[in-house]
Formats: C-alpha cells, structure tokens, sequence
C-alpha cells in the first residue's frame, strides 16, 4: 500500500513537472450565462409556469407528427407511395421520421417529468398521399416555428438547449416534406417564429379527443382564418424532387388574398373543452390590418372589408436582404385590429390585437 502511494505520488510530481513544460489555454472570455465552471449543474427541467406550458404544448406537437407519419403509413399502400412519387427507400424515410418523434416526446415528456400531455386522437382532412405530405410540410412548419418563437423567452436555459437539439432536426423533416412535394426545399434565408397562441390556434382543430388528465393548454386560440384562394403544393403534379424551379405561386404587391373569418366564442379542440377569443386588446371586430409572419419579418398591410367577415389583403413585397424576397415558402398570416408592429423577439405581442387566425400561407 505504502510503495504504492509512493510509486503513485512519484508519477504525479513527474508529470506535473511535464505538463509545466507545455502551454495551456487562457481563461474563457468573460460574461455569458451557466458557461463557466461557477454555474451550477444544469437542471433539465421546466422552471415557470410559462416553461410548462411552452413545453407542453411542444409535447401534443411531438405526439401528433408520431401519430402522423406512422398512420400515412398504415393508410396509404406502398403502391398509392410510389404513384405519388415516393419510393420504398423514401417510405423507410417516413418511417424514421415517425420514430424520431419517439425520441422528441420521450424527451420533452422527462422535462416535463412525466406531467405532460398524454397522446390524444386526432382528425385529419387529407384522402391522398400529396396531400398528406401537404398537411405535413404545414405541420411541421408550424411546430418548427411555434419552438422557434418560445425557445429563448423560456426561464430554463438547459431545457431550451435540449429543445433546439430536437427542434434543428424538425426542421429537416420540414424541408424533406417540400421535397416529397416537389417543391423548392427552402425558398427563405430564415425561418420565422410564431408565438404559442398562434402555434395553438394551428394544432388545436386536428386534436379530437384527449385523456382527461392532460394538463389543459392555457394559450388562447383565436377565432379560425380561412384563405380562400390560398395556392397549394399538391396542384401542380410535380414529384418528389431534391430541387425544382417551380413557379412562383404569388406576385408580391400585387396578388390579393381574400379571407374569411368566424367570430369567437366557438367551442373547439378536443371534447370541445375550449373557446375561442379575441385577442386581450382588441377593440373592434373589423380587423384594420393583416400581419404577414415571415422570415424575420412581421409586416402589415391594410384589410379591405369586402362583407361581414370576409376581406381581403394584397400580398407585401419587399425583401429581407439583397434579393431575398420576405414573403416566400410557408408563413402565417393574422388579422389584426391595430397597426402594431414588432420584431422576432417581441412578436408574441401580436396576440394582444389578434382578430382571427394566423393561417397557413403556402406562397411559394
Ligand atoms: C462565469 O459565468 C457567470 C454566469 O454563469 C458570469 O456571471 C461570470 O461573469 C462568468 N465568469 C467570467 C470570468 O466570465
Ligand atoms: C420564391 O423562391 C423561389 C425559389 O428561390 C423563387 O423561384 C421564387 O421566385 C420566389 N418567389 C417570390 C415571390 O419571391
Ligand atoms: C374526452 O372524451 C373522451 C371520450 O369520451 C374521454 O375518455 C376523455 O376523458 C375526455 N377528455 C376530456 C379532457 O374531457
Ligand atoms: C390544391 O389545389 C388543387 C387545385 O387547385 C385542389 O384540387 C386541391 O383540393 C387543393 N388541395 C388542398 C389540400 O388544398
Ligand atoms: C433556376 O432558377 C435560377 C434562379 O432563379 C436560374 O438562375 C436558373 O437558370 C434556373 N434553372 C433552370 C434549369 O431553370
Ligand atoms: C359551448 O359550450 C358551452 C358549455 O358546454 C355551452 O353552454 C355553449 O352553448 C357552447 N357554445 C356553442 C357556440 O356551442
Ligand atoms: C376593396 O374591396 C372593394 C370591394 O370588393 C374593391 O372594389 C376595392 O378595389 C378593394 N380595394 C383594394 C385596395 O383592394
Ligand atoms: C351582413 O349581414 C347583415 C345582417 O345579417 C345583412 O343585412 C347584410 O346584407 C350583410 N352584408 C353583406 C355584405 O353580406
Ligand atoms: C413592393 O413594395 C415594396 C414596398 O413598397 C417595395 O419595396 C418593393 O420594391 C415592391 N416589390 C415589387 C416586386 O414590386
Ligand atoms: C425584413 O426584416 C429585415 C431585418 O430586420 C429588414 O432588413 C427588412 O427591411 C425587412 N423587410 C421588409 C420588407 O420589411
Ligand atoms: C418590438 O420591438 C421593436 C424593436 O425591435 C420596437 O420598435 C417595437 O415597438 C416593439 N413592439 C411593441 C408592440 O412593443
Ligand atoms: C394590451 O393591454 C395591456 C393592458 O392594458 C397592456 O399592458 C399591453 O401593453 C397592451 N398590448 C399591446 C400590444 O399594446
């Protein structure tokens, strides 16, 4: 024991006396946050009221792209895949992506440690495989941009670390579901985020029945936004592809959307145990303005009352940088009663003057 620790002590002095003879790194940079060796060990978990429910509302977006993906498998035979385009190594693909959804809810259910949402059942309007790989391209825009719009306003750093992790590969699916369509894979430069009213009034029609222990989702869901003449990526005929240059579905300053809109107060999602509002500070049921949320920017243009609760916005121009042109690929559009604007990192604010919507807007 003894000329072991001697042996041992010897070994020390040696390489300390080595290691003296090598340069070492210069201390960190300073400021950051939980980035240096005082933080303290990192807590995977929901810290506030507001990271719970940003969390869980994450955890019924994880549940409902699992349910989706397996079921188009089940639904659609292989032949109905490759007539659309989509061949038996893309449908192991669509396979993979419904089991990453297992590791996405199996992580965000451990930081919510285990209090979190239980999977529901679900209602979808799709009759054909273009048009799933559709509805999943929109899915998965809005739960890649419903994380998007939360991850750093949430109180635990260590879990918004953990989401990005999931998150970042979302986003993959997104754009592979362009491809399955045809469709150029990222007409935009960057992807924009959504507040969690806006991600909720999106999911919340395709959740029919959920156990009754979920925890209730506390965001408001704002009255249903409908685009009456919104292009889409099925009408075309165009195949699964890496890239095309497919046409441009608007002209920006010129194509008119026309909308319709129900007003609140309607008993939606599931066992119809929610309400639909209007924002907190909404001051007349005509909405004045239509926000377009898209890359990094929020951008209003007048609404044009055409009857009772239908009108019309044209489609803004205009770039982000260079030739980047704002409006492109899927974004949200909402109606508003007030001409507020804002920025990436304050757009939540919008819910306050919300009217109807956001909708899907598939422009390009
Ligand atoms: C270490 O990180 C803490 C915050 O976690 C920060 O306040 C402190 O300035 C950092 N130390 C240095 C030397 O930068
Ligand atoms: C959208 O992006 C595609 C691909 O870059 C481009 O061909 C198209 O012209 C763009 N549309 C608009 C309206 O900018
Ligand atoms: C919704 O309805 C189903 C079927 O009746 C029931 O099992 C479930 O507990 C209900 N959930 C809620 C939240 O009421
Ligand atoms: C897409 O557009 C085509 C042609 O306009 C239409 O037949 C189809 O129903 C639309 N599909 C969806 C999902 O909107
Ligand atoms: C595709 O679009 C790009 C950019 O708009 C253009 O430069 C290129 O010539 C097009 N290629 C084909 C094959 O149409
Ligand atoms: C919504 O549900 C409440 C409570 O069940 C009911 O009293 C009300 O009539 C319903 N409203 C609509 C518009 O169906
Ligand atoms: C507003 O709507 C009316 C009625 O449809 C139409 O005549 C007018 O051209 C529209 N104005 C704009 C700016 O779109
Ligand atoms: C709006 O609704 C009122 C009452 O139902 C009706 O009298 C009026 O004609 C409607 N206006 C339009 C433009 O549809
Ligand atoms: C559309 O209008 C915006 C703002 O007025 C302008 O900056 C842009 O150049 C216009 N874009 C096109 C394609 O006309
Ligand atoms: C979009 O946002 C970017 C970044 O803030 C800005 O440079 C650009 O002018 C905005 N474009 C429009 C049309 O508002
Ligand atoms: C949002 O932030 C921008 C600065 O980025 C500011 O100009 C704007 O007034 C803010 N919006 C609201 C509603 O406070
Ligand atoms: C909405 O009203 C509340 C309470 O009056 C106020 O604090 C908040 O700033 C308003 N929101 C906006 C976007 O103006």
């Amino acid at each position: 024991m003894l000329f072991k620790s001697l042996t041992t002590l010897a070994a020390t002095a040696a390489t300390l006396a080595t290691i003296n003879a090598y340069p070492t790194a210069p201390p960190p940079p300073t400021g950051g946050v939980d980035g240096n060796s005082t933080a303290p060990p990192p807590s995977y978990t929901a810290m506030s009221d507001y990271d719970f429910q940003s969390l869980n509302l994450a955890l019924n977006q994880e549940w409902i792209e699992l349910d989706l993906f397996h079921y188009a498998l089940a639904r659609f035979s292989p032949e109905e895949f490759e007539a659309a385009g989509i061949d038996a190594e893309q449908q192991s693909l669509i396979e993979y992506m419904g089991n990453q959804e297992v590791g996405h809810s199996t992580l965000v259910q451990n930081i919510l440690q285990g209090k979190g949402a239980k999977q529901c059942k679900y209602r979808y309007n799709f009759e054909t495989v273009a048009e799933w790989i559709q509805f999943s391209a929109t899915l998965t825009r809005w739960g890649e941009s419903g994380v998007w719009g939360f991850l750093s306003h949430l109180d635990s750093r260590p879990a918004a670390t953990l989401l990005v992790q999931a998150e970042s590969v979302e986003a993959r699916q997104q754009m592979i579901f362009r491809q399955f369509a045809g469709a150029f894979p990222m007409p935009f430069w960057f992807a924009p985020g959504i507040s969690q009213a806006m991600h909720w009034t999106l999911l919340s029609p395709y959740l029919i029945e959920c156990p009754a222990e979920n925890p209730r989702i506390e965001w408001p869901i704002f009255p249903t936004l409908t685009i009456q003449n919104n292009p889409n990526l099925t009408a075309e005929g165009y195949e699964s592809a890496v890239s095309t240059n497919r046409t441009a579905f608007v002209t920006p300053n010129t194509t008119s959307l026309y909308f319709q809109y129900d007003a609140p107060g309607q008993n939606v999602s599931y066992n119809n145990s929610y309400q639909t509002v209007f924002g907190r500070n909404v001051t007349s049921p005509i909405p004045t303005h239509c926000v377009f949320i898209s890359q990094l920017n929020a951008t209003n243009v007048p609404f044009n009352a055409t009857g009772n609760n239908t009108g019309e916005c044209i489609v803004p121009g205009g770039v982000v940088f260079s030739d980047d042109g704002v409006v492109n690929g899927t974004n949200f559009v909402a109606l508003i009663s007030e001409d507020v604007y804002v920025t990436p990192y304050n757009l939540s604010l919008l819910n306050d003057v919300i009217v109807a919507g956001p909708a899907v807007y598939i422009s390009g």
